[in-house]
């Protein structure tokens, strides 16, 4: 439990759906959270957009960049970041950050776990797996994160049914719903907003 108002460091590498829903979810929650900082490696990014439109200060880093401890903790520091929420981010969190914000980091995957999760298992690869291998049913996995990878505590599951018919796009889409309903409030348990 965090015990002040949560400062969060969004990660994000691409549309930004989730990004923008978290920021939106602790503006009008008005409970003091917010979302102080957006963290992303591709400059062209939906999520760099959608952050910009919304007045939240961006930080572009590269790889290497991300590296440097030095300024990434004085960057974090200066905004009072306390929780770091991974929202597609596709390189590799440094340890140095994961020990830093040890159980006050979280991660979004887009099936059960520890089901089509691990190396390559991202964004339409989980889906057209989930579909390739005909489950009945999929869901989101809100996890900490641990320095092995999709490996952390899970925190969150929710669950929706996979139709016969359905395509990865159809999954995809039922998935996201998940993600907009319940990644916020999952998060705002982290701190003392619940
Ligand atoms: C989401 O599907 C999330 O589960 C996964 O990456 C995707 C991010 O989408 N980790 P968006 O950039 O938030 O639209």
């Amino acid at each position: 439990m965090i015990d002040d108002k949560l400062k969060i460091a969004v990660f994000a590498s691409g549309n930004g759906s989730n990004a923008e829903n978290i920021i939106r979810f602790f503006r009008e929650k008005g409970s003091g959270g917010e979302v102080v900082l957006v963290v992303c490696n591709r400059r062209e990014a939906g999520v760099v957009g959608r952050a910009a439109a919304l007045g939240v200060d961006v930080a572009i880093l590269s790889r290497d960049e991300l590296a440097d401890s030095g300024r990434v903790l004085a960057m974090f520091e200066a905004r009072g970041v306390n929780c770091v929420v991974l929202a597609g981010f596709l390189l590799m969190v440094p340890p140095y950050l994961i020990r830093r914000y040890e159980g006050r980091m979280v991660n979004i995957h887009p099936s059960l776990l520890p089901k089509f999760g691990g190396k390559g298992m991202y964004g339409h690869h989980v889906h057209e797996a989930v579909v390739a291998a005909g489950e009945c049913e999929t869901g989101i996995t809100v996890h900490l994160v641990s320095e092995e990878y999709d490996k952390g505590q899970i925190l969150f599951q929710a669950r929706v049914a996979v139709a016969p018919g359905d395509t990865a796009a159809d999954v995809e889409r039922k998935v996201r719903e998940l993600e907009m309903r319940f990644f916020p409030g999952v998060i705002a348990r982290l701190g003392s907003d619940d």
